[in-house]
């Protein structure tokens, strides 16, 4: 079972940005250094790293601002984000937050509707 998953999320890596490639939008240079890590479309490259993909925009932001500032700490992420500027951090934010990530993310904004009747076991009367 928990070799099918590993499967499962390694096809998924291969599969999706292919499938990202299509959308309009275009990249920031600087996704490149990013992608090494995050992949370029924020699915990443070895589960030691977190996917970007999906995430909300002001998450993103908020992240890369607490490393650059040393708010967060990350020996890896505060040397990253120490040469980003403003710009850099809106583009990548931009980027990564518009890219489909692998697992459905509930919006904010949108009311929740469950795909799946709710179990009715159990119930009396
Ligand atoms: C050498 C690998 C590497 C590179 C290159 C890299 N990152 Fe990271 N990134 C990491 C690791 C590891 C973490 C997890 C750090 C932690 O635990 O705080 C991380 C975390 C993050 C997070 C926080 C994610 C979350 O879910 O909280 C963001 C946002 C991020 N990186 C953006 C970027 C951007 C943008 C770039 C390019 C400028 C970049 N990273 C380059 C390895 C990398």
């Amino acid at each position: 079972m928990k070799r099918l998953s590993l499967i499962a999320a390694l096809a998924a890596c291969i599969a999706l940005p292919a499938f990202a490639a299509n959308n309009a939008a275009k990249p920031p240079a600087k996704v490149a250094v990013c992608g090494a890590c995050h992949g370029t479309n924020g699915i990443a490259r070895l589960p030691m790293y977190p996917d970007l993909a999906g995430q909300y925009d002001t998450y993103i932001k908020r992240a890369l601002h607490d490393y650059k500032d040393g708010l967060r700490k990350n020996p890896i992420m505060n040397a990253q984000a120490a040469g980003l500027s403003d710009q850099d951090i809106n583009e990548l934010a931009a980027w990564f937050s518009s890219r489909p990530p692998k697992v459905y993310t509930p919006s904010v904004t949108e009311p929740f509707t469950p795909k799946v009747e709710p179990d009715s076991a159990g119930k009396s009367g």
